[in-house]
């Protein structure tokens, strides 16, 4: 795909993403071996990584799909639901699959709200982790990779919803575009 305007350097090759997706992919093969995994994916950003993800998996498993919206200001962490789970999820082994966590706020509230379905598990699996940021601490199990403090799009990333489909992960100057 044509690059954005206003990127920057590539920081992670569309080699490198699907390399350490695979591992990653491989460590949670091993873990869950014998349970009943089902993966949760917050629309949309991190629909791109789930599939990804859940192909590289080597074991049975369910997905399910909510999705979020802001309210208020913007103030982070003013979050609700917009789109529900599709099914409960008592009882099973969940993995939330995150884009990126941030300030931490948004992957907080989801934990929160998964937690009171009574789950047997509840882990993170997150593409991106940019900790120089985070506000809130929030427990990741699965890392693919750390980031600097920049502003950073594709793998299902967006700057005003575009370069989702970007196969590699870029940062880049918003002001550029
Ligand atoms: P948090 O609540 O601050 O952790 O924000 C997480 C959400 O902010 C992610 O799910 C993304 O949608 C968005 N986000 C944070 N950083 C970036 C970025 O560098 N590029 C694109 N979206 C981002
Ligand atoms: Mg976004």
């Amino acid at each position: 795909m044509t690059a954005p305007p206003g990127l920057e350097r590539i920081l992670f090759t569309e080699e490198q993403v699907n390399q350490r997706i695979k591992e990653v992919a491989a460590e949670i093969s091993a873990k869950y071996q014998g349970r009943d995994l089902k993966l949760i994916a917050v629309l949309k950003g991190a629909v791109f990584f789930l599939t990804a993800l859940a192909r590289a998996i080597e074991i049975p498993l369910k997905i399910d799909f909510l999705a979020i919206s802001s309210f208020g200001s913007g103030a982070p962490g003013m979050v609700r639901i917009a789109k529900d789970l599709d099914h409960p999820i008592q009882d099973e082994d969940i993995l939330l699959v995150e884009d990126i966590v941030d300030t931490g706020f948004t992957t907080r509230y989801l934990l929160q709200t998964l937690a009171g379905r009574e789950p047997r598990s509840l882990g993170i699996c997150t593409l991106l982790d940019r900790t120089a940021r985070r506000i809130v601490q929030v427990p990741v199990d699965y890392r693919c990779f750390e980031i600097p403090d920049r502003f950073v799009v594709g793998c299902g990333l967006d700057f005003q919803q575009r370069y989702r489909n970007l196969g590699y992960i870029a940062v880049m100057d918003p002001e550029k575009c």
